[in-house]
C-alpha cells in the first residue's frame, strides 16, 4: 500500500504526466562531502526513497561505518550482511540487501565492520574496483551510495564505482572551503581512476531563508559554480531531523512537509536532467 496523502513526483497542471529522461536508468550516484553533518545521509536516504516512488528499482548502499542511513530507515545492522559483507566476500551481492524505505528499494546496510573493509581494500590488489564489481552483480535501476565523512578508501571506491557524484553543501560560512577539497578529489579520481565520473550536482542543504547570510552564501555558491548547482535545494526542516528517529524517510513520516517536497523536487530534477558530460569540477 502506498502511504496516504503522498505528494506526486509527476508534473502538475494539465496535460501529460511528467516524462522522465531515460538516461538516468542504470546510473550510480555517490553522495559525497568529506565534511560531516552537511546532509549526505539525509539526502541519500530521502532521494533513494523519492526515486523508488518514481518507479525505479533503487539500491541504497550504506558505505559509512556509522551506518546512519541504515538506522534512519529503522533497519538492523547485522555484522554478516550489507555493504561490509559484500566487500569482504562473505555474501554475494544479490543476497546482501534487505527491502527498506519504499517498495522497490533495497538497502545494503552499514556496519562498523566497514573499518575492517577499509584496511582490506587498501591492501588488496582489487581494492579500488571491488565495490564497482560487486554493484554490477546486483540488480537495480539507480544506485545511491551514502559515503562516510572522509575522502578515504570507501569514498574513493564509491567514486570509482559511480557514474555521478552529488555533493550536499550546507548553506553556511566556510562551506566553500570544503568544496575545494571535494573538487580536488573528484579531479584526481577522474584523472587516475574513473574518467567518466560526472558531477551530477551540488545540492544546497539546510537552507534557512530567515538567515540573510544563508541567502548570501547560496547566491555566492551559485555565482561560483553556475549550473553545477542544482535548482532544487533542501530547506532547514526539523521534520527531516526527526524522521530518522522513527525509522522513516521524510516522504513517509511527513509527506506534506517542505522537506519531503524538496526531496521530491530533487529526484524530479535528477531524473529529468540529461547526464552532464565530464568536465572539470568547479571550472
Ligand atoms: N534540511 C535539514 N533540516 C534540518 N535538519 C537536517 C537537514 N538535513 C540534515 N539534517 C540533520 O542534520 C544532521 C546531519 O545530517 P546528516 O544527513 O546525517 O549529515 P552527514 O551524513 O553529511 O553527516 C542530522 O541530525 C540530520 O537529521
Ligand atoms: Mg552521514
Amino acid at each position: 500500500m502506498l502511504p496516504q496523502g503522498r505528494p506526486s513526483v509527476q508534473g502538475r497542471g494539465p496535460g501529460k504526466p511528467f516524462c522522465y529522461h531515460p538516461v538516468s536508468m542504470g546510473e550510480c550516484l555517490a553522495v559525497v562531502n568529506q565534511k560531516g553533518g552537511v546532509g549526505k545521509t539525509t539526502t541519500a536516504v530521502n532521494l533513494a526513497v523519492a526515486l523508488a516512488w518514481a518507479g525505479r528499482r533503487v539500491l541504497l548502499v550504506d558505505a559509512d561505518p556509522q551506518g546512519n542511513a541504515t538506522t534512519a530507515l529503522g533497519q538492523e545492522k547485522p555484522s554478516d550482511g550489507g555493504t561490509a559483507a559484500v566487500l569482504l566476500g562473505l555474501r554475494p551481492a544479490a543476497e546482501a540487501g534487505v527491502p527498506a524505505g519504499a517498495e522497490g528499494m533495497t538497502l545494503w546496510s552499514g556496519h562498523a565492520r566497514l573499518r575492517e573493509v577499509e584496511r582490506d581494500l587498501i591492501q588488496a590488489a582489487d581494492g579500488r574496483t571491488r565495490l564497482g564489481d560487486r554493484l554490477r552483480e546486483a540488480s537495480w535501476d539507480v544506485c545511491v551510495i551514502d559515503c562516510p565523512p572522509s575522502l578515504g578508501i570507501l569514498t574513493e571506491s564509491a567514486l570509482r564505482a559511480a557514474d555521478g557524484v552529488l555533493v550536499p553543501l550546507q548553506a553556511e560560512f566556510l562551506a566553500m572551503e570544503g568544496l575545494a577539497q571535494v573538487s580536488e578529489t573528484l579531479s584526481r579520481i577522474r584523472r587516475d581512476l574513473n574518467p567518466s565520473l560526472v558531477l551530477r550536482g551540488i545540492l544546497m542543504t539546510m537552507v534557512d531563508p530567515s538567515l540573510s547570510m544563508a541567502a548570501e552564501i547560496e547566491r555566492e555558491v551559485r555565482v561560483h559554480f553556475g549550473e553545477a548547482v542544482l535548482a532544487a535545494s533542501i530547506p532547514r526542516d526539523p521534520l527531516l531531523a526527526e524522521a530518522p528517529s522513527h525509522g522513516l524517510s521524510i516522504l513517509e513520516f511527513a509527506p506534506e512537509s517542505r522537506g519531503a517536497y524538496a526531496y521530491l523536487q530533487l529526484a524530479r530534477e535528477l531524473l529529468r536532467a540529461p547526464k552532464p558530460s565530464p568536465a572539470p569540477v568547479g571550472a
